[in-house]
Order: C-alpha cells, then structure tokens, then sequence
C-alpha cells in the first residue's frame, strides 16, 4: 500500500494515473485528500474502478484521524503532494498556508513517525507488530518546490540541492518551513525521509489559477490573458508526467535524508510562453472569421505586478540525472501542444471546475486590472 496525500490535486492525480498506468504497479493505492477547491475526484476518473484504488477524504490539519487511516492501511510509503499551492492566493490569505503546509506537514509526521514505532525492525517480530513490512522499508517522500531557493539574479547557475533557502511568497514560506520539519523528523527520529524540490509544473489537470491554463482558457473564452509586470520573470518548466517519473525514481531508490532538485532546464520568460501558447492554439483551435480578434495573442494585457514577484527560478538537476539516468522527454513545445489538446478536448471537466469559487478567485485577484467585461468568465 502506497498513501498519496493530495492525490485528486493536479500532479498528485497525475502521479497515481503515472503509478496504475505506466509503472504498472501492482501495490494497493490510498489516495488521502480533503477535497479543497484545487481537489477534484474527476482527475482520478479513470482508475476509480481499479481494485487497487482507495480513497479516504481526510484534512491533514486532523490528527487523530490520520494517525488512525495511517494505522488501519499500514502503508510502506507516505507520498505527501497536500498543499495550498498558489502563490497569489497565499499572498491574500496566508493563514491557510501556514496551516495546511506546515501544521498539517508536521500532523503528517507524526502520525508517520507513530506508525513507524510499530513496524517490524526486520528481524523476528512481524507477528508482534501485525504490519507487513519492515522499518527498513518504509519511507516518506516529501514533494516540494524550488521556490524555497527564492530568486536568482539572470546569470546565476540553477538551485542546487545545497542552495541557501531563501523564500520570498508566504507559500515559499510555509513549504521552506515544512520542508525543515521533515528534514528534522529524519535526522531527529531516523524516520525514513526523502526530499524533491520541483520547477514549475504543466499538463493536464492543472486548476486554471495557475498560469499556463488560465492563458489556455481565458484564451479559448476570447478573454483577457493577463501578464504580471512586464512580463520578463523566467520559470524553469517540466511537463508533470517527466515530474512523475522521477519521484517513482526517488520512491525506489533515492538515499535516505537526502533532497533531489528536479526541474526542466527550460527557462522561458512568462511572455514568450504565453506567445507560444497563443502560437499553439492558433493552430490547434483556429479563430472563426466572426471572431473579434485575428489571433489569439491579441488578447495579451500587461497588468500589475505580484507584490515580491521572484525574478527567475532555474534548477540545476544534475544529482537526479546522474543518481538514476533521469532526464525529461518532453520538450516544453510537444508538452504544451499536448496540454493545449487536452483543455481542448476536456470541456465538461473545465466546466465543472468553473464554478462559483473560481469565479469569485478570478474577480478577487483580476477585476481591478480589467476593463469592464474584459475578464468575465463564462
Ligand atoms: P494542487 O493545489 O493542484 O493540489 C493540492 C491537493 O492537496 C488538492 O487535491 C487538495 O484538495 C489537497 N489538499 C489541500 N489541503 C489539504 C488538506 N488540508 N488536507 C488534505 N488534502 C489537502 O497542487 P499541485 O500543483 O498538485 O502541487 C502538489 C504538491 O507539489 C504541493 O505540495 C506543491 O507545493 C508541490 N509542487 C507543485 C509544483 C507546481 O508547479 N504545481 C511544483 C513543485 C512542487
Ligand atoms: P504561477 O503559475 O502562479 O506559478 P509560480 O508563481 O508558482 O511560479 O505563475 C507562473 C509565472 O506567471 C509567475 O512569474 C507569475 C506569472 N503569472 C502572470 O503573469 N499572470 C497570471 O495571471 C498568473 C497566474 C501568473
């Protein structure tokens, strides 16, 4: 049994249709999640019928109920993706951040660590302990981000793992804190730790606060596609299926207490991806005649800037390419045409994700860089 907090989020879906699908595991799986606005039972669709598929909705700020679903599954890995994700919003409301991300890390830990006593030290008591497996066996794999790093000046080489962390959002906070709590847990307790500090993630089912599906959609929708500042921060971008990958990879063979930096080498400034975005859509869902625009790029308005705004993430991910052969497959043009085809082609799960919550995030954070009618949402 795999556990997988914040399994029904964007990449946490991905990493358990990655597992049934293309690692072809054969483990039971436990998708914990509390269904906050960024869940969404419909990403795991396709597999729910599989036999090896569970779920337990379940906050992670509850303490006395993980430590129970933890005891009654017996997982021999913790995979913990649960998070507030987005920086905007972290910026308006913090105190989510603080809870979600460091609280409910630290409630992870613990009900881990507990668990973790119980298992079989690998040598004649399995029948004491009734669990499985052994202590050797066991892990927790905490997924993080390179944006604990802060931001890097333009010829800076790229974040490695011994980077100083130096976050600048309330979210870049809140993760840098949670990733010292598991740091600790590992060098304190000797629980079986593992890091990953990721780039910026795409694909599909990613919720469209972030930027590279709120261009698509606002742009599908003849929308404004809104641009913070000038537009010149450079992300370091991985289609999130080559992110799956790797964290399989350090699941079965990473070092114990180490970090591992997993990122794209592929720096782009937010406007020139979001012109290849315009590019692709150009060709994937041509403009009809009637339209009021000839190209989608047209729609591009340069508005505020994010308060702390971080200049440029890039990471060096030498370690993870040395230590296990890893590298992306998809370049960031056949990632993006393959998200671009899937918002296209996913029209009832946009809808349902545009509900009255994301319409009201949308009319926080953007109406007042509008012009009216501009940014409604449909
Ligand atoms: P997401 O916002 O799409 O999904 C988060 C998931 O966690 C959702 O399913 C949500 O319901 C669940 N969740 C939130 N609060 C919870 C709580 N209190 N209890 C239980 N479940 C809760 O996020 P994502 O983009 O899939 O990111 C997943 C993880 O990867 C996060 O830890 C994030 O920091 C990290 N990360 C993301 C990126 C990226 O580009 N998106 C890059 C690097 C690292
Ligand atoms: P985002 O997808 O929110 O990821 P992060 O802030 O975690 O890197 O934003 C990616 C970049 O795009 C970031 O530099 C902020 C910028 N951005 C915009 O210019 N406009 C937007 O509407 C959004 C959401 C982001």
């Amino acid at each position: 049994m795999i556990l997988i907090t914040g399994g029904a989020g964007f990449i946490g879906s991905n990493f358990v249709l990655h597992l049934l699908n293309n690692e072809a595991v054969s483990e039971k799986i436990l998708v914990l999640d509390n269904l906050t606005y960024a869940g969404n039972m419909s990403n795991l669709s396709a597999i729910s019928s599989n036999a090896n598929f569970n779920f337990e909705k379940c906050d992670i700020n509850n303490a006395l109920a993980l430590k129970e679903i933890i005891r009654r599954y017996k997982p021999r890995a913790v995979i913990h993706f649960a998070a507030e994700s987005h920086v905007d919003r972290s910026i308006k409301g913090p105190s989510k951040f603080i809870e979600t991300n460091i609280t409910g890390t630290f409630n992870l830990l613990e009900a881990s660590y507990e668990y973790f006593l119980t298992l079989d030290n690998g040598t004649n008591n399995t029948k004491k302990s009734g669990a499985q497996i052994t202590k050797k066996q066991f892990r927790f794999l905490h997924v993080s981000t390179d944006e604990v790093y802060g931001s890097l000046e333009p010829n800076e080489p790229g974040f490695s793992e011994n980077h100083p962390y130096k976050p600048n959002s309330p979210y870049a906070a809140s993760k840098a804190s949670s990733d010292f709590l598991v740091r600790a847990w590992n060098k304190t307790y000797n629980l079986p730790t593992l890091i990953s500090n990721c780039s910026n993630n795409f694909g599909p089912y990613q919720f469209p606060e972030k930027l590279i599906p709120l261009v698509i959609l606002n742009a599908m929708d003849h929308h404004a596609i809104p641009i913070y500042g000038d537009g010149k921060q450079i992300r370091d971008w991985l289609y999130v299926e080559d992110h799956c990958r790797a964290l399989f990879l350090i699941l079965d063979k990473g070092v114990i207490g180490e970090t591992y930096n997993i990122g794209g080498n592929c720096e782009f400034q937010n406007i020139e991806l979001v012109k290849k975005i315009c590019l692709i859509l150009n060709d994937l869902l041509p403009l009809k005649d009637s339209a009021k625009i000839t190209q989608y790029h047209e729609l591009i308005q340069f508005i505020d800037d994010r308060p702390g705004h971080d200049k440029r993430y890039a990471v060096d991910n030498q370690k993870l390419k040395n230590a296990f052969s890893w590298k992306p497959r998809e370049t960031l043009f056949s990632g993006l045409k393959k998200t671009v085809q899937w918002y296209i082609d996913n029209l009832d799960w946009v809808k349902s994700i545009k509900n009255n919550s994301y319409k009201s995030w949308m009319k926080e954070n953007y109406s007042k860089s509008f012009k009216k009618g501009e940014n409604e949402s449909s």
